[in-house]
């Protein structure tokens, strides 16, 4: 028998080498980790299981049945984040730069299958050139097969891709179906066809980062929810994501103990600039509202116009969605739309409890943005919030004019509590090109055009610019003091705990792609 255990462990020993010593050193010289390293940072300390280190390739051809690593280019396995069961799959650059061959898909495959028997999260690890070149189509079908299973999964359980070495081709498509991708500055990156092909058919000269770096697609692309300065950084976002989001769509998000005390919030009352074009900072709003220091923003840098991201209320998991008046003035366009309704989609699904802040001018006019479909992507964000059956509170701290309140989660598409500040202004639009329209004829025909228009322009602002039409409508539910904003939430929430709510009995729905 000691024999034979030695053999097992000789064949241990030899997987965990992975490629060979010359390829990890070549790995640390670029500034990455390993396979193995980065699943050690991750998983609680001893909770890694692997499954199927002793793998092999089964390709005979290009001489690679003389070439052969134990494990075949990917580490797979389960364990425990925070003593939360995920289960992970690693590639491993050292062995045939972590190409995908057929068994690697089969051991990715394995891991994606039993997470979704057991309900728990797939943590993707991403370091790879593609697809194995010497497999051919086998490979291909090898990443088919995992494409088929990201979508099976969405929403069922939550995917986390981090993006730590080369996703180049077709492989970029399985981190874009899941939910959230992490990107690491400088060594990683993502791009359909790479700068050399770029450069044969549209003769742009470009390197790999500018046309796929981090900081690229998480400002030009928004393909990436968070660009991390290195490795270890992107592994700690990977712990704070989970620690926000159930295990699986039957569960509910997960809470921290909570004990109520002052929930008074008086520097709220001072957030709001006394002119109404000012901006202010939104964040500034969430921070004093949310428990302390409880905000995890997402796709921070992208459509900054918009702000989402999980944070806790009395300690339970909450999405943030809020128009951010500092940046265009907080006005909803194309990729703020798609930025907030992927975000709404995702808490929705995942039983995470949506809370909305709204100071929003209106959509962004354009040509620029109605050639590119504004329509259809501002569209996204009402049938997101719309289908969404989560308890959904909207809080309007100052404009929310135009279709751009019906879409940010006005009562009218399902919100549950819709409350507003003193200094919100709810009407069709802003009163000085209200004024315009309604009093044109009244305005030209005045001897003085200015002193005529201004005094419309006062009326027209008196009777809408307030919240107090809405209210009496029962549009809003409550006109609140800044300062209670807090208070309120907690139970509002509170109440809204067992909210049952369903959609219509079918297939799935139709969102306007
Ligand atoms: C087999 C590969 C490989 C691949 C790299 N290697 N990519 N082996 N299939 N796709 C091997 C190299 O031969 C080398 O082996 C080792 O991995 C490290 O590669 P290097 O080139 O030395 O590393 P580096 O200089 O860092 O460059 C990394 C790289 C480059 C940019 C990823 O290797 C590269 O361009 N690879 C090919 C990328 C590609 O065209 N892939 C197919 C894309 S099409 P040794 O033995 O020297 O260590 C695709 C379709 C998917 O993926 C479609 C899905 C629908």
């Amino acid at each position: 028998m000691n024999e034979k255990i030695k053999i097992l462990d000789q064949k241990k020993s030899e997987a965990l080498l992975g490629g060979g010593q010359k390829r990890i050193d070549a790995q640390h010289k670029k500034g990455k980790l390993t396979a193995r390293e980065r699943i050690h940072f991750l998983m609680d300390e001893g909770s890694f299981e692997e499954i199927g280190m002793l793998v092999q390739h089964r390709s005979n051809d290009f001489g690679l049945d003389k070439e052969k690593y134990l494990g075949d280019g990917v580490v797979t396995g389960y364990g425990t984040v925070s003593g939360r069961l995920v289960y992970v799959f690693s590639q491993d650059f050292t062995v045939f730069g972590g190409s995908l061959s057929e068994t690697h898909a089969e051991k990715i495959c394995k891991i994606m299958d039993l997470a979704m028997k057991n309900g728990a999260p797939v943590i993707g690890l991403n370091d790879s050139g593609g697809a194995r070149i010497q497999e051919g189509v086998v490979s291909l079908g090898g990443y088919a097969d995992i494409f088929y299973r990201n979508v099976r999964s969405s929403g069922v359980i939550p995917q986390l891709s981090a993006i730590m070495g080369p996703c180049a081709g077709g492989a970029v498509y399985s981190p874009a179906m899941t939910d959230f991708i992490l990107m690491v500055e400088n060594t990683s990156y993502m791009f359909v066809t790479g700068p050399n092909v770029v450069k044969t058919v549209t003769h742009e000269e470009v390197t790999s980062e500018e046309l796929g770096g981090a900081m690229t697609h998480a400002t030009k692309s928004g393909v990436t929810h968070f660009a991390c300065a290195n490795e270890v950084e992107a592994i700690n976002y990977l712990k704070q994501l989970l620690s926000y989001i159930p295990q699986n769509c039957e569960e509910d998000a997960p809470s921290v103990p909570y004990e109520m005390g002052n929930e008074e919030r008086e520097e709220l009352n001072a957030i709001i600039p006394e002119n109404a074009n000012q901006p202010y900072d939104i964040r500034e709003v969430i921070e004093k509202v949310i428990d302390t220091d409880s905000f995890f923003e997402v796709h921070k840098l992208f459509a900054e116009n918009i702000v989402v991201g999980f944070a806790r209320l009395a300690g339970k998991s909450i999405g943030i969605v809020a128009n951010q008046p500092a940046v265009l003035a907080g006005v909803l366009d194309i990729h703020s739309s798609t930025k907030a309704a992927r975000f709404v989609r995702f808490c929705d699904s995942f039983n995470i409890p949506l809370l909305v802040f709204e100071d929003v001018p209106g959509f962004l006019p354009g040509t620029d943005q109605e050639w590119n479909a504004i329509i259809t992507n501002g569209a996204k964000l009402l049938y997101a919030f719309s289908e969404a059956t989560v308890p959904r509170i909207t809080v309007i701290t100052r404009k929310a004019y135009g279709g751009a309140y019906d879409v940010m989660n006005s009562k009218h598409i399902g919100a549950d509590m819709n409350f507003a500040w003193p200094s919100a202004e709810i009407a069709v639009m802003g009163a000085k090109g209200a004024a315009e329209i309604i009093f044109k004829g009244e305005i030209s025909s005045a001897k003085d055009k200015d002193a005529k228009w201004k005094e419309k322009e006062t009326e027209y602002q008196t009777m809408f610019a307030n919240p107090y039409r809405a209210a009496e409508r029962g549009f809003i539910d409550e006109v609140i003091k800044p300062s209670e904003t807090r208070i309120k939430l907690i139970k509002a929430f509170k109440m809204l705990e067992n909210k049952v709510d369903k959609l219509p009995k079918k297939k799935h729905g139709n969102i306007p792609l």
